[in-house]
């Protein structure tokens, strides 16, 4: 497989863009396709303040590295949960944070959940009893919240965050399973500002997971490989599983479950009766049956195609 750009021998493979592209080229495209989709969907402007969540993970770590390589004032923030398990999740995720962060010379705030509140997120999850033993809904309701403050008390206009298509798709993929209409309403690539919250986006959200791998590897930015210990069996990690052996066969099918759910998202056909469109049906000059084509229906023209392919087509 080749470069698309110079010939030399590829390093990535995007099945679902059809191309192929060498590590330099790779390295660039990354970046020129974050900047059209921050202009497409007008997350934010060059002047702005952002301030970028980041996990430690590969995604929000990558998406900092974009938007400061775009020139973008970035700048990051940490919340330190408390989660520990085998790895001690928490400690090395920040570790690698803290670390990319004087690599690069980046501004980095770090909130600590613990200091903060007095208890770290499973202490909390366990006080509260909610989220059916499993702190991943006390600690979703914390990140939110935090991440909301601490963009607002210092300023920022604009909330990043990391989650890329695998993340998108999985979500709607569930919201849909249980038609959620306000959820599916709600879910977009840029929030606007309300009641004094910042406002959100998501620039990553149309690259695929893989393709976030392949730009960390590719750059040489340390990550942490392990998930939260939490999120084993979750239901987000099954619809992701279930998507990704559909994109096995169908590769592209995940980008396009997401951008048509977009643009039907924008052009308010989501759960909107489409009476209107009866108005614009007329008979079928051939078979009379309503049509919104201009003169024969999609049936009688399937039946004219085959006839002039094959003519000795008889009526039965
Ligand atoms: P998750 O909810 O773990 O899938 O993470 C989604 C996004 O939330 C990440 O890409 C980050 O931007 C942000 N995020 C998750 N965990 C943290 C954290 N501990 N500190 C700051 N940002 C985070
Ligand atoms: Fe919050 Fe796992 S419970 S990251
Ligand atoms: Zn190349
Ligand atoms: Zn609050």
């Amino acid at each position: 497989m080749k470069c698309k750009k110079c010939g030399e021998k590829a390093s990535v493979n995007m099945r679902q863009h059809k191309l192929a592209l060498c590590k330099e080229h790779y390295l660039e495209w990354m970046p020129e396709q974050t900047e059209r989709f921050i202009k497409k969907y007008e997350m934010f402007a060059r002047h702005e303040k952002i301030l970028v969540a980041v996990s430690g993970g590969k995604d929000s770590l990558g998406l900092w590295d974009i938007l400061t390589r775009l020139g973008y004032h970035a700048d990051g923030l940490y919340l330190g949960l408390g989660i520990n398990g085998g790895i001690n999740y928490s400690h090395e995720s920040q570790r690698l944070t803290e670390k990319f962060a004087n690599q690069h010379g980046l501004k980095l705030h770090i909130v600590d959940i613990e200091k903060e509140y007095g208890q770290p997120i499973p202490v909390l999850s366990e006080i509260s009893h909610r989220g059916h033993g499993k702190p991943c809904a006390v600690c979703g309701l914390a990140k939110r919240h935090e991440m909301n403050r601490i963009a607002r008390d210092l300023g920022y206009d604009v909330l990043a965050t990391g989650h890329n298509l695998d993340d998108e798709a999985a979500v709607l993929f569930g919201n849909t399973l249980s038609w959620s209409a306000d959820f599916l309403l709600r879910q977009s690539p840029v929030l606007a500002s309300t009641g004094g919250l910042a406002r959100k986006v998501k620039p990553l959200c149309r690259f695929y997971e893989r393709e976030m791998t392949a730009y960390c590897l590719a750059r040489g930015i340390e990550y942490i490989y392990e998930e939260c210990p939490f999120a084993e069996g979750s239901q987000s990690i099954y619809y992701k599983e279930l998507l990704n052996k559909l994109e096995t066969d169908r590769p592209g099918a995940k980008l396009t479950f997401y951008l048509r759910f977009l643009e039907a998202r924008k052009s308010g056909g989501l759960f909107v009766e489409k009476d209107s469109k009866q108005a614009h049906l007329h008979p079928c000059a051939k078979c009379g049956q309503p049509t919104s084509a201009p003169e024969l229906c999609s049936f009688c023209r399937t039946i004219e195609k085959a006839k002039e392919v094959m003519p000795t087509v008889t009526p039965t």
